[in-house]
């Protein structure tokens, strides 16, 4: 069935407290629900820029703000959704199928990603034309 943009959830990950700060864990299979096998991270980004711009085919990843804040813009092809994240203790569940943009990063913020999959272009769409009508191929299997 075709992911929908309200299948991206916000989850609420684990956080140790003590008086020297604080440490979040995520373990594949156990508070995320795909096995982790690649992490990368967006830092450095200029004011103004946007990243992403693209869907994938297979990919599931979980995004967190691990510093500063950002908003993601969710699409489905037939619904948009658009998730503030700031904070390092929430991660949001980005399914495959569904467009993404990263937008309006605060300075020094830092996007932490952890991806089911090796990095493969082939699962890309970059043109959102085309992930239209992949999105329409979809909805009529
Ligand atoms: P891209 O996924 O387009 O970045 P974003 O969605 O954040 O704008 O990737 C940017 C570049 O980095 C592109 O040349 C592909 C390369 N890349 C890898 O080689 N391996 C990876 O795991 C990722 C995520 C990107």
């Amino acid at each position: 069935m075709k992911n929908s943009v309200y299948d991206n959830v916000i989850l609420p990950l684990s956080k140790i407290h003590n008086r020297a700060g604080n440490i979040t864990i995520i373990e594949g299979q156990k508070n995320i629900p795909f096995d982790i096998r690649r992490i990368y991270y967006l830092y450095d980004i200029p004011g103004g820029e946007n990243r992403g711009g693209h869907a994938h085919k297979a990919l599931h990843q979980l995004i967190v703000a691990a510093s500063g804040s950002f908003n993601v813009l969710l699409d489905d092809g037939q619904n948009k959704k658009i998730v503030t994240l700031n904070r390092p203790d929430y991660g949001l569940m980005v399914v495959p199928g569904i467009w993404r943009e990263l937008l309006e990063f605060s300075s020094g913020a830092i996007c932490l990603v952890l991806a089911s999959h090796k990095y493969d272009n082939k699962d890309y769409i970059r043109n959102y034309d085309e992930f239209i009508n992949y999105s329409k191929r979809i909805d009529s299997i």
